[in-house]
Parts: structure tokens; sequence; C-alpha cells
């Protein structure tokens, strides 16, 4: 990517700024056991603002400072160590790739630092993310504290840096929609392959190797949250990872799965029957949910508040579930005693970007946000029949069903980046007899 892109970021950083200095730190590498660590993923609002991708480093933003006003504090370049552990960027890699104004190593850190607070009205920074980069940040101040005799003045506030960062996060940029479409059009080929593939007997895990397989073919180095796969009553549970069971003849199978490209999420989830024919039942309950799920993306347009869609998809659902017997009552008693909760006990919708329940707020002033062009969310409604309720018929017992999709505020309306994905009954049965 253009690294003016980040370098324009940080700007916009600054100009909220005043007179203080931000301080963000990359993610910390976390131990797996013995000598194998997790897979390393940089921090989002770090990448965010420098696309620098290695671990054991802090971005400071100064604004005014005469000898540059973005400071990247890394690892050097280490001959020895990178032939064991890989390329690193180095101090020059930083300036010159990176674009930092000036760069200096991580393990000068506590002697520059301070330097940097002096005579600074306030820190923005992320308090409570990482305790133990708290614990150095009250060090530093501290030792700037210690000056005061000297006329050296300590900042004497903290500011969340979120207010402004996650505010410019939440609008997306051509460059960011551009790679979002990537994730879901990785993702798209990726369920369209689960699809393809799913026959009774295989494994869940079968089945997410699949996917899995489409999204590193795709350019995805890992997916942006672990797949669901579950068949059967699994599809009744929302976060069901275990994907450790068989699919069976006349189950269904709900795949919530999403790739990440360059930082970006998909989130999609598709739900359909495990041996390519929808029974009456499970066709009942899906019409329902497809229908539930595009009347709330009908609500996704410039003007409409963050809960419009919500409400449409749930007032779908009830008046739904109300016509198979599943719910009996007024609509309108359903929608307000929240019977509904039951069979959908989630929101319709969270907002998607760098992390799959991205940042942003949901409120201005205590009541929804307007949607605006740029904000990309999910719509994704959803009926979970649990098997036991005794005064359901067992007929529908283990039918769990959510239809996701990623959706773009434009100024026309919205356009569903992952549109690839049959969801039509027709559609999905056609895709797998084919
Ligand atoms: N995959 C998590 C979610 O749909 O929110
Ligand atoms: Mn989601
Ligand atoms: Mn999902």
């Amino acid at each position: 990517m253009d690294m003016k892109i980040f370098q324009k970021r940080r700007r916009e950083v600054m100009q909220h700024m005043g007179g203080g200095v931000a301080i963000v730190p990359a993610a910390p590498v976390r131990n797996r056991n013995r000598d194998v660590d997790y897979p390393y993923r940089p921090d989002s609002d770090f990448y965010y603002l420098t696309h620098f991708p290695e671990p054991e480093a802090v971005a400071v933003l100064v604004p005014g400072r005469t000898h540059g006003e973005y400071i990247l504090f890394c690892r050097e370049r280490n001959p020895e160590k990178e032939i064991w552990e890989g390329r690193r960027a180095g101090l020059e890699g930083a300036r010159e790739i990176y674009g930092a104004d000036d760069a200096f190593p991580i393990d000068d850190i506590d002697e520059i630092l301070p330097g940097l607070l002096e005579n600074r009205e306030k820190v923005f920074y992320t308090i409570g993310r990482n305790t133990e980069f708290d614990n150095h940040l009250m060090g530093w101040v501290n030792e700037v504290r210690a000056k005061a005799r000297n006329g050296v003045s300590a900042p004497g506030e903290f500011v969340d840096l979120n207010h402004i960062l996650h505010e410019m996060r939440l609008f997306k940029r051509p460059e960011e929609i551009r790679l979002m479409k990537r994730a879901c059009k990785v993702s798209a080929q990726a369920h369209r392959r689960a699809m393809q593939t799913c026959r009774p007997g295989m494994m869940e895990y079968e089945i997410q190797a699949e996917l899995q397989y489409e999204f590193m073919k795709g350019g995805s180095h890992y997916p942006a949250y672990p797949p669901i796969v579950g068949g059967g009553a699994n599809s009744c549970i929302l976060h069901y990872t275990e994907n450790s069971a068989e699919l069976k003849d006349g189950d269904m199978l709900l795949i919530d799965a999403g790739a990440e490209i360059d930082g970006y999420a998909a989130d999609i989830t598709r739900t359909f029957p495990v041996n390519g024919r929808f029974t009456g039942e499970q066709r009942a309950i899906y019409e329902v949910v497809l229908a539930a799920q595009l009347a709330a993306i009908e609500q996704i347009r410039p003007g409409k508040h963050w809960n419009e869609p919500h409400e449409t998809a749930i007032r779908v659902l009830v008046e739904g579930l109300k016509d198979l017997g599943l719910l009996k009552g007024s609509v309108d008693d359903l929608m307000e005693n929240g019977k509904y909760k039951r069979f959908y006990m989630h929101r319709t919708g969270h907002w998607l970007g760098m992390d799959v329940h991205d940042v942003g707020d949901y409120k201005v002033d205590d009541v929804w946000r307007l949607l605006e062009p740029g904000m990309v969310m999910t719509a994704e409604p959803g009926i979970y029949i649990a098997e036991g309720g005794e005064d359901i018929d067992p007929r529908w017992w283990n039918i769990g069903v959510r239809i996701e999709d990623d959706v773009l505020v434009t100024r026309e309306g919205n356009e569903i980046l992952s549109r690839d994905v049959p969801k039509s009954i027709d559609d999905i049965e056609a895709l797998m007899r084919g």
C-alpha cells in the first residue's frame, strides 16, 4: 500500500492533539507453549497508523517536533537473529519503507521516551489494553515529574486515543474498502466451496479445511476469527468452534467464517442442508430468516439510525415465528416482552473493519447514530431452535439458521460486499447439486 495513506492518517490524528503526544505500542507476542508463540497479528490501531508489521515497536506522534513528528521505536537489524526469526525492517527500514521521520532502537526507549513527554500537556494513549506497557508509561511520566525543579513540566492529562482513532476507523476510505472487498471475495469463494463439497458423513473439520484452503489460496494468512462449522444441534450454539462432529444426512449446517486480508475482516454466515435439499421445516425457518435479513439490509442506508435494521429484522422474525405457530400472541406484545429471544438472542449486526466486531460508537449523545457513507456493518439475523423445548414439536428441533452479509453504506444506499455467496434456497440447492 502507498505509505502516504498512513502519513495522512497520522496527520489527521495530530490535528486533534493540540500540544499532546500520542503513544501507540505494537501488540505483544503471545506465547503458546514453551518455544512456540501464537501467530503474530499486529494491533489494529497500531497497524492502521503505521502499517508496520513487526512486534516490539512503539509509534510516537509528537506534533510540531522539529526533528520529526513521527517517531518509531523498533528492533534493530540483527543478521544472526534474522537467520532464526525472519527479516526485520530495522531503523533504516522504519524510515525508508514505513516513513518514520525518526527511528530509534526499542532497547533505548527508556532513555528517549521521557524526553518526548517533557513540557507536553497531554498524553494520548489507550490505557488498560496492555498492563505491562501501562506501567512503563507511568514510569516514564514519573521520571519527567521528578524533574519539576529543573523547570520541566510533566503531562497532566491522559486522553483516550480511541476517541480520535476509532471515529476515523469507523469511516472506511477507498483503500480500506478495496481490502474489505478482497476479504469478502476470498471468503465468498470459500463458502461456495464448502457448499459444493459438503456430503453426509463428512466431519465438520473437513469443511473447515475446505474453507481455510480457499482463504490461504486467496492470500489470507489467517481467518478473521475462528470459523464456526456447526451441523445439526451444533448449529444452535452461537459461537461453536469445536468443529469436531460428523455431518448427518437431514441436518442443517451453519458456517460462520471470514478471511482476514492485510488486517481487514470479512464476516459471512451461510446455512444449508448437509445433503443439499431443504426439508419442509428447514425451508420454513430459512425463509423467515432470509426475509428478515433482506428487510434489515433495506434499512441500511444514509439517514437510517443504527438500530433500524435490528428493529426491522425482529419484526419480520416475530411475524414469521408466529405464522409457524412457534410463538403465540400479538406481534407488538412479542416484540415488547422479548419472548422471541428464546429463538433469536443476539443483535442483527455490528461494525466491521480491521476488527470483526469493529470499533466505533453506536450511540452519540445517547441516541443511536445515523448511518453514513463509508460505514460497514453486518446484517445477520437468525433463528435457533435447540432440542428439548417441551412445548415445541420435535420436528423443529436442532434447526439453527443464520444468514450474514457485510454491507457498506453508500451515498445511494448500500453495497453488499459479500454478495457472491448464494443465499436463496434455489441458488443454494442448485450450487450443491452442480
Ligand atoms: N463471527 C462473529 C459474528 O458474526 O459476530
Ligand atoms: Mn458478525
Ligand atoms: Mn459472523
